[in-house]
């Protein structure tokens, strides 16, 4: 396939969009600065603009493409499928009101300017904080455990208020024009490298964990997950939840319940070490096998006690 990824230079594009590549497919990055990669081409858009949006969609994807002589241009884009993950990524980076115009008006913009060129495949970040609880002011609980797809999405920041938008807009995109278009409910990125540094204040205290209701979500993982929705298709408008299998805390899901859900309602019996934001419906519709884990890395301290 021929993808456009936009925001392939941010931290979990930059593990994602060259995975996609490796899987095969031929990639432009769409961002405002460079990711450098030997795999994947760069290409500098302000997906603000809806007049540079619509001219990279319809541009040539790569300098390979100049020796295609199958290569048509007149009719709409040449990509395949567009991934979108170009964003502001979180509150208090931006002001309020900058976060929420920058994330709605590129998301708008990339899929207007894709569904109008014919694009029929379209994966876009969303996330976890549209359930209100990672930036909600004091303590906030889910309704329920574990999370899916269906807990209300009311969240009161911005970042999350612009998420939620985005997943209106691609359901009425996909009214408009039949097009796939799938969006994830991404939760905490980590890298790799990362696990070493930031898990054991994790595995000692759980309450770190509270906001992001005590998941991750691995790149490797997150870039199968991208490629398992890009190989799926015709299933129409979806969001996913995206994480890892197991939690990001040494304690156990009993544990958790006890201690910080008491009073939530614990909608069906959950395994050991179970994540509490529910990735069944990933696994169902797109095949989507977490491989990764925390646990590769570093021990886990309560087992080995
Ligand atoms: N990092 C997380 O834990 C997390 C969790 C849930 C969801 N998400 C979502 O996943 C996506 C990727 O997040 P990330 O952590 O890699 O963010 P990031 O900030 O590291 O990367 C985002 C990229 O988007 C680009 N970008 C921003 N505005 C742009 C514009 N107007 N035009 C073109 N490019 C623009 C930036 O240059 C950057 O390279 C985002 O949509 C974010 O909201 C991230």
């Amino acid at each position: 396939m021929r993808i456009f990824f936009t925001g392939g230079s941010g931290k979990a594009g930059h593990h994602v969009a060259p995975s996609l590549a490796a899987a095969g497919h031929q990639v432009t990055n769409a961002d405002l600065t460079p990711l450098g990669h030997p795999d994947v081409t760069d290409l500098r858009v302000d997906l603000t603009d809806a007049g540079e949006t619509y001219s990279a969609l319809a541009g040539v994807p790569t300098m390979d493409d100049f020796d295609d002589p199958d290569l048509d241009l007149t009719r709409g884009s040449v990509y395949d499928a567009v991934v979108h993950f170009a964003a502001v990524p979180r509150v208090l980076l931006a002001p309020d009101s900058a976060t929420y115009a920058t994330n709605v008006l590129a998301h708008y913009n990339v899929l207007e300017a894709a569904t109008r060129l014919g694009i029929r495949k379209i994966v876009f970040a969303s996330s976890e904080t549209t359930y209100g609880v990672c930036f909600g002011q004091g303590e906030r609980k889910p309704l329920y455990v574990p999370v899916d797809e269906e807990h209300p999405v009311v969240p009161e920041d911005s970042y999350a208020m612009s998420k939620v938008a985005g997943e209106v807009t691609a359901a009425s995109f996909h009214a408009r024009t039949g097009a796939d278009i799938y969006g994830l409910r991404i939760n905490n990125v980590i890298e790799p490298e990362e696990y070493a540094e930031l898990f054991p204040p994790f595995l000692q205290d759980p309450s770190l964990r509270r906001r992001n209701l005590f998941a991750y979500i691995d790149t490797r993982d997150l870039a199968q997950l991208t490629l398992r929705c890009l190989e799926t298709d015709g299933l129409g408008f979806e969001i996913f939840n995206v994480a890892n299998a197991d939690m990001s805390v040494a304690a156990t899901t009993e544990e958790i319940i006890e201690r910080f859900y008491p009073d939530v309602e614990v909608r069906r019996e959950m395994g050991r070490d179970e994540t509490f934001y529910c990735i069944d419906k990933a696994r169902d519709l797109l095949g989507y096998r977490p491989q990764h884990s925390w646990r590769d890395v570093l021990p886990d301290p309560r087992r080995e006690a």
